[in-house]
């Protein structure tokens, strides 16, 4: 318990977790009332795993039938998302669904949550973005994972690609949080290592920026009455240790042997438990960041959390050093002096990083120097994240995470006057 927090906590409303549990899900959305659904997935699952079949037999033969949409992209844009609409709709023939179902990663997942919100009116979902009046109910959501990940089942955004500027753009209100994230380690099983080792390292990221996060009590809710993010407590904290705790133990095991199923059940454990942090607290400068990378280099979501997850965490050295402190010793680090713990956690997630075969520096994504300047400035602007840095000089602070990423350069010692002189402002 911390005596200061002012938590405001929103898990999914029903959350199942186990080897095989999919195969309760047809009786279930019967019990829970629902009889005409949509399923949003990809081509993958559509045709190469007997999922989507089993499930929509198993649905019918219990009374509730079920529209397969199987147009899901990596990272869906608002113009997939608005001819999905379109699609599903004239398909339908104007009757309502009662409910959405995702199968498949944080894209398809996202692209459900979105349609929750378009399928009943036919809006574009531009229409959508930022917060929601709270007129606006979206159809209920089930979430079915098939990485270990995103945590989208447990979170209230879903985040879309505007094509007209590579940007992310967010549609986030409680209310698209999943009626039920239904977690089957048995999905994961197929993940090819790349996804398993890009969403292993979401996950952590996750658990890892959470904890170290805002505290709920300095967060600034805009005046909001049910704030989607809100800061770190005892609660979130508690879901984040655990949730690394079982990074350090398996997220390495399962990129190396996908077919070690205590690792994949040990890894979605972790995504579920870092969501049910960061699902509440929010994050900060890694993903913010992050996304200015993706837009720069459009590479992935868990790439570009990587690369930059150790060089902020090296920013945290004064202002979040017990807490580093005990995260080194989640890793089994034991050097007894703080400081040498804190780099050696560092370097040691880098190296993790490298291990899983993802880039571990600016310049090994294709990053130019002359790009850093404004790679900065669009992190900065993403303000929800910047403001919930907790560093006395977030733009300073952001400048020099940058430039360290680009050179590679997680030390201690000040990067060379040249190097920090960057102009952000
Ligand atoms: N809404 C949120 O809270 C939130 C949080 C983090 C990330 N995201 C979003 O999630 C997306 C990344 O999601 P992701 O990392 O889960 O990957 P993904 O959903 O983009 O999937 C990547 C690829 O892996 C394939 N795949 C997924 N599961 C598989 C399986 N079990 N077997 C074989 N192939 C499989 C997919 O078909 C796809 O081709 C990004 O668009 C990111 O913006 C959303």
């Amino acid at each position: 318990m911390r005596e200061d927090d002012l938590i405001h906590f929103c898990p999914p409303a029903r959350l199942i977790i186990g080897a095989g549990a999919r195969a309760q899900l047809p009786s279930l959305v019967a019990h829970l009332g629902y009889r005409r659904g949509v399923l949003v997935t990809d081509i993958f699952f559509a045709t190469r795993t007997p999922w989507v079949r089993e499930y929509v037999e198993a649905a019918e033969a219990a009374g509730v039938s079920t529209l397969v949409f199987d147009g899901g992209q990596r990272d869906p844009t608002t113009a997939l998302c608005d001819s999905a609409t379109r699609e599903v709709r004239e398909v339908l023939g104007g009757a309502t669904p009662d409910h959405v179902i995702a199968l498949g990663g944080g894209s398809n997942i996202d692209l459900a949550k979105a349609l929750c919100l378009t399928l009943q009116s036919g809006k574009p979902v531009r229409e959508f973005v930022g917060v929601l009046p709270s007129v606006r109910r979206p159809l209920p959501l089930i979430a079915l994972p098939t990485t270990a990940g995103t945590g989208s089942e447990a979170t209230p955004g879903a985040i879309l690609v505007d094509p007209l500027n590579s940007t992310k753009v967010a549609v986030m209100d409680n209310a698209l949080r999943p009626q039920l994230a239904l977690i089957d380690p048995e999905f994961t099983y197929t993940c090819p290592p790349n996804v398993t080792a890009d969403a292993g390292i979401d996950a952590l990221t996750h658990a890892i920026e959470s904890y170290l996060t805002i505290d709920s009590s300095e967060y600034d809710r805009g005046g909001h009455a049910d704030p989607g993010y809100s800061g770190r407590s005892s609660l979130t904290m508690m879901f984040a240790r655990e949730a690394i705790t079982l990074c350090a133990r398996y997220l390495k095991r399962c990129y190396d042997n996908g077919g070690d199923t205590e690792a994949r059940a040990g890894m979605c454990h972790a995504s579920i438990y870092a969501a049910l942090s960061y699902g509440s607290a929010g994050l900060n400068a890694v993903h913010g960041i992050a996304y200015a990378v993706a837009g720069l280099t459009h590479r992935s979501h868990g790439t570009t959390n990587a690369v930059m997850l150790p060089y902020v965490l090296g920013a945290l050295a004064e202002t979040r050093r017990d807490d580093l402190v005990q995260v080194a010793r989640m890793f089994d680090i034991s050097e007894r002096d703080e400081d040498e713990a804190i780099q050696t956690l560092c370097h040691m997630l880098r190296d993790m990083i490298a291990s899983l075969g993802i880039p571990t520096d600016l310049r090994a994504l294709g990053v130019e120097h002359a790009s850093l300047s404004g790679l900065t400035r669009n992190a900065l602007n993403v303000t929800r994240l910047a403001k919930a840095f907790p560093v006395a000089d977030v733009a300073r602070a952001y400048a020099d995470i940058v430039q360290r990423a680009y050179c590679g350069e997680l030390g201690k010692t000040p990067l060379q006057i040249g190097d920090t002189a960057l102009d952000f402002n």
